[in-house]
């Protein structure tokens, strides 16, 4: 490299951005299971499961949506999803450090998914849109936020 070649500032996803790819990767885990036979992968991605979400929900409400509900003087959606992730967590305690054992173990990973997807439909049709047109909000500092955030979690969960 040249002097004059610049090292290119590490590209930071804005907030929305960043977690959308949070909800993708956790689908694909989700989608992943159901191809598992073996318990001891089962317990591996249910591991991977429960710490994605874990960390994606607590960013979510230490970061995102305290910013959201002020710049858009929500009284609704955010409240929802707060309960939401209450309701996911009581699923995620139910799967978590538990030995994978059959069909009522894969029923609740299955109906863990089917709730993501519903929360996840909910967050980026509502939220993440009104998110994006309010000009309150600014999305790239929170995306920062968001992921130094998520950095610090994961050192401390993985
Ligand atoms: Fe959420
Ligand atoms: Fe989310």
């Amino acid at each position: 490299m040249t002097k004059l070649e610049r090292v290119p500032a590490k590209k930071i996803p804005d907030a929305t951005a960043l977690l959308k790819a949070d909800h993708k990767e956790v689908n694909a885990l989700f989608e992943e299971y159901e191809t598992l036979k073996s318990n001891a992968k089962k317990k591996e991605v249910v591991k991977k499961i429960c710490t994605a979400l874990t960390i994606h929900a607590q960013i979510e409400e230490e970061i995102f949506y305290p910013a959201v509900k002020l710049a858009l003087k929500d009284k609704e959606l955010i409240p929802e999803a707060a309960v939401e992730h209450a309701t996911l967590e009581t699923l995620i305690a139910q799967i978590q450090d538990v030995e994978p054992d059959g069909e009522i173990f894969d029923a609740k990973v299955k109906v863990l998914g089917e709730y993501v997807k519903h929360h996840v439909k909910e967050e980026q049709s509502q939220i993440f849109a009104k998110a994006k047109e309010s000009s309150k909000l600014d999305l790239s500092k929170l995306g920062e936020q968001l992921l130094r955030r998520k950095e610090e979690l994961m050192a401390t969960l993985a």
